[in-house]
């Protein structure tokens, strides 16, 4: 299994819930983040370089069955975009591909959003990337080129984030908006969790779930459903 993006908070548990599961691991990150994996050498092989470099990303996902890709939306030169190219272009044509991000990236037009998430969505879009820091469009272009592969793929969209032990395998829904989502909270090591999981779960492929930690009143309130 290949981690794209391992040196991150959520590449880290990725990395280990592959370990913990048996999987040979194999992770890519920029170059000054090698020492992140400190706690992982000898377990794992690392490739360093930007996660947007075509020749890195071949090499490290040569013979992997799995490759899961953490989806940044930093700077303003497509990285996001580069980063899932580079893996749609080299990963093997049968492998599973996971590819994170947020629940901002539809794919059906069909997600309600809350008028305080758009609002949020669009001023902060607009000044992350008026300064050059984040472009949140580079990272929808990505996901439209996943969408549009005959690669194995999912896009897990992640809610607001925390901190904190694991609450299990978060719940999921295909449209932003269902009240199951409502909390819009998931732990960080669940949501790497469901990453590792969808790998071996045929009925996420060509699914865009969006997840809720499985202890949230919301997802407390519809359990069962
Ligand atoms: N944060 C949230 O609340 C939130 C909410 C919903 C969904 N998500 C999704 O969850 C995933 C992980 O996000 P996260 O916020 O938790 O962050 P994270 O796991 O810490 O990952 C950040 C990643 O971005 C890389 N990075 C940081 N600065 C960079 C730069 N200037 N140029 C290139 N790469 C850079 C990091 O690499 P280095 O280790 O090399 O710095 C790391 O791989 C993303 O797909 C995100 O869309 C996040």
């Amino acid at each position: 299994m290949c981690v794209v993006g391992a040196s991150g908070k959520l590449g880290r548990y990725m990395v280990r819930h592959a370990l913990e599961r048996g999987y040979e691991v194999v992770g890519v990150c920029r170059e000054k983040s090698v020492a992140k994996l400190a706690e992982f050498e000898g377990r794992i092989t690392v490739f360093p370089g930007a996660t947007d470099d075509r020749a890195v990303i071949a090499r490290a996902v040569h013979g992997c069955d799995a490759v899961l890709t953490v989806l940044v939306p930093w700077g303003v030169r497509h990285y996001a975009s580069g980063t899932a190219q580079a893996v749609l272009d080299h990963a093997r044509p049968d492998a599973r591909l996971v590819f994170s991000c947020g629940w901002h990236i539809t794919r059906d037009g069909q997600d309600a959003y809350t008028w305080t998430f758009k609002a949020f969505a669009t001023v902060f879009g607009r000044l992350a990337k008026l300064a050059r820091v984040v472009d949140i469009d580079d990272q929808v272009e990505a996901c439209r080129r996943v969408f549009a592969s005959d690669t194995g793929w999912t896009v897990v969209r992640g809610s607001d984030l925390e901190e904190g032990d694991s609450q299990g395998l978060p719940v999921w829904s295909r449209h932003v908006g269902d009240p199951v989502l409502a909390s819009n909270l998931t732990r960080r090591v669940d949501f790497a969790r469901f990453m590792v999981e969808a790998v071996e779960n045929d009925a996420l492929i060509h699914e865009a779930p969006a997840i809720v930690g499985r202890l949230t009143p919301s997802a407390l309130a519809h359990a069962g459903e």
